[in-house]
């Protein structure tokens, strides 16, 4: 999430948003086709894993991605929920797989991918979404050192390991790896200390990543999603109330909340061929 509670400072959540364009009644702006949705068959033929796919933004993405024709392996660690995000794409006619994985894992991220890759007969594109949000609203005196190492262990070090092992997989010349980073920690900062610092060192990743896998012909993107709402950010929100933040800020980013299908549609087509000339960050609203 970016910032639940924006610092003073930061503007309108949604300046960035077109005039017209209200992300809650589902009204596209003039000019723009239906929210949310990526081109039928822009991902045909195209072998997708979604990491953290079985909750809000990951789970927009695996019902995206197998509408734009994707093969989807959803992968997380909330074994239920990947299975149930799976189950729906079989169901409506699409070709889907699941499997546990805790991402802040080595060995559980290895085999996980492994498994995917043999399930879709191979990976084009891997996009991690999972992330977990703590310590909102949290004055940096008085965050535990163990809360700031959870955070750091699955939004730092999970991308990681995801595109270390990603990349043994990906091929040359097509390959695509999308990290979800967060407004907060590249062009904000966040409502939580250890988030904001986890989503500013998974940027520096992908930059990283991309200077590395780029000459090889692997495409690597940080997508920064704004606030949007979905489990975590209730929960976010939540938090922030009963650790004091002030009530007008969070009902203003209540207010403002964007769909988990907004973000999902761009990962589709940064997943996508038609992103080929595409490099670097992407800021989604
Ligand atoms: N919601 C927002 O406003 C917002 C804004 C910016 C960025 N983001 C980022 O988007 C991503 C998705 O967030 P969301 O809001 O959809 O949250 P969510 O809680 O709805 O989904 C997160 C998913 O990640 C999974 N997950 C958590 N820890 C995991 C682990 N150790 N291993 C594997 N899977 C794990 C969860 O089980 C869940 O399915 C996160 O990286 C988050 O930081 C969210």
């Amino acid at each position: 999430m970016n910032d639940a509670v924006p610092p003073a400072a930061a503007g309108a959540p949604d300046a960035h948003r077109p005039a017209g364009a209200d992300p809650h009644d589902g009204t596209p702006p003039a000019g723009v086709g239906t929210p949310g949705t990526a081109p039928a068959g822009l991902l045909a033929g195209r072998r997708v894993v979604v990491v953290g796919g079985a909750s809000g933004i990951g789970r927009a993405t695996v019902a995206a991605a197998a509408a734009a024709g994707a093969a989807v392996a959803v992968l997380d660690a909330d074994a239920v929920g990947a299975d149930t995000a799976a189950a729906q794409v079989r169901d409506g006619g699409g070709r889907a797989c699941a499997h546990r994985v805790d991402v802040s894992v080595e060995t559980e991220v290895a085999e996980a991918l492994d498994a995917a890759a043999a399930d879709l007969g191979g990976i084009d594109a891997v996009l991690h979404v999972a992330g977990v949000m703590r310590g909102q609203g949290l004055d940096v005196r008085d965050v535990p050192v163990a809360l700031w190492a959870q955070v750091i262990a699955v939004n730092l070090t999970g991308p990681f390991l995801v595109a270390k092992h990603a990349a043994r997989h990906l091929l040359p010349h097509g390959g695509v790896l999308v990290l979800v980073g967060s407004k907060a920690g590249v062009q904000t900062g966040s409502g939580s200390v250890p988030y904001g610092a986890s989503k500013g060192g998974l940027h520096g990743l992908a930059l990283t990543l991309a200077r590395q896998l780029g000459p090889q012909g692997i495409r690597v993107h940080t997508l920064c999603p704004g606030d949007i709402d979905t489990p975590l950010m209730r929960r976010s929100l939540s938090e922030a109330r009963a650790n004091g933040a002030d009530g007008g800020r969070i009902a203003a980013v209540e207010a403002t909340l964007g769909r988990p299908e907004d973000v999902a549609s761009a990962l589709v087509l940064l997943a996508s061929s038609a992103s080929a000339g595409l490099t670097g960050t992407v800021c989604t609203g």
